[in-house]
């Protein structure tokens, strides 16, 4: 007797394709707020923040192999180290570990998310390697058991598996979903020459506070939580932050005249993203976007510029 094809069956076959390869999409993150408290025992900052991802994408796909493997094209390709050093290898080899199954996988990545940029590059590609490998291989892990292996690959990683705008708290691998109604917010992304070592930067705002009697504590969000409930990108603009701008501003003078440009375009604000260099501007809406992404761009303050929305969903398989 043959045995009907199931449902689930039907959508992981469409889903892994003629060729036992799954592809998974996703986003670049920005924090809409970032708060820096103090500098704790492990290395780590303490912060509260405001995540957003936007549509910027990087693309993994998976494929049956007989060892792991990595490739890739687009932004990084030469520069990127493709060996056991990448997060995407070591998120494949944590699954496998905590799966006890073959770390065999033929991966390629599609980057369009900039290095060393603030937006979270690297960690959404861990992302997008667990949620690959969980498909390719069977795995069936839930997104929150993935989220316990993503946050010992880094910071930022938990947040690109749910996506969407999310409180960070922690040293930011804590998260959970805001809650507001679907607003879409327009956003010019403009990428810098070269990047900014994350470390470097909390590092340069030790020693900017260093002349403070104590540490700051982390802020609270409030403010912007609630920006984002009243849908108006004039008071989400006045309520975004940053606290590590001064830092990468200190390492990178030149952003001002990013900021400086977008904001003379018409941009309600802008800020760096993360720990930069990226800058990302908040517009009111897509033809402003576009107005303020081609100043940007006639200005050659950046090395290149895009439109991107958000919020929109983390890792996913497309
Ligand atoms: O977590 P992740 O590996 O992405 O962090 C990279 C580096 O950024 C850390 O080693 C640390 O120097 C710095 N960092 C920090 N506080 C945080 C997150 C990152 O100091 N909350």
């Amino acid at each position: 007797m043959t045995e009907a094809w199931r449902p689930d069956d039907e959508d992981e076959r469409s889903r892994r394709g003629a060729w036992g390869s799954v592809k998974v999409r996703v986003p670049a993150k920005i924090n809409l707020r970032l708060s820096v408290g103090p500098l704790r025992p492990d290395g780590y900052h303490e912060i509260g923040t405001v995540y957003h991802a936007i549509a910027l994408y990087d693309e993994l796909t998976a494929r049956e192999g007989d060892n792991l493997t990595l490739t890739m094209d687009g932004e990084g390709t030469g520069v990127l180290a493709l060996d056991e050093s990448n997060l995407v290898i070591r998120a494949a080899r944590a699954l496998a570990a905590h799966a006890r199954v073959p770390a065999n996988a033929r991966l390629h990545l599609r980057k369009q998310i900039p290095l060393a940029g603030g937006l979270a590059g690297g960690s959404a590609d861990a992302a997008a390697a667990l949620v690959a490998c969980d498909e390719l291989w069977g795995t069936g892990l839930s997104r929150d058991e993935l989220a316990g292996l993503a946050a010992d690959l880094g910071s930022d990683v938990p947040f690109l598996l749910y996506g969407g705008t999310a409180v960070g708290t922690g040293r930011g691998e804590s998260v959970s979903p805001v809650l507001a109604r679907p607003t879409t917010w327009h956003w010019v992304v403009a990428v810098a020459d070269g990047g900014l070592s994350t470390p470097q930067v909390y590092a340069e705002l030790d020693r900017l506070r260093a002349t403070d009697a104590a540490p700051p504590p982390v802020g609270q969000s409030d403010d912007l939580l609630a920006a984002l409930r009243q849908r108006d990108p004039l008071v989400l603009a006045a309520a975004l932050g940053n606290d590590l701008q001064p830092a990468a501003l200190s390492l990178r003078p030149a952003l001002a005249d990013v900021l400086d440009t977008g904001v003379a375009a018409g941009a309600l604000a802008g800020l760096v993203s993360g720990s930069g260099p990226t800058c990302v501007f908040l517009a009111a809406d897509g033809k402003q976007a576009e107005a303020v992404a081609d100043a940007l761009a006639d200005a050659g303050v950046c090395r290149d510029v895009h439109l991107a929305y958000g919020a929109v969903p983390g890792a996913r398989l497309v």
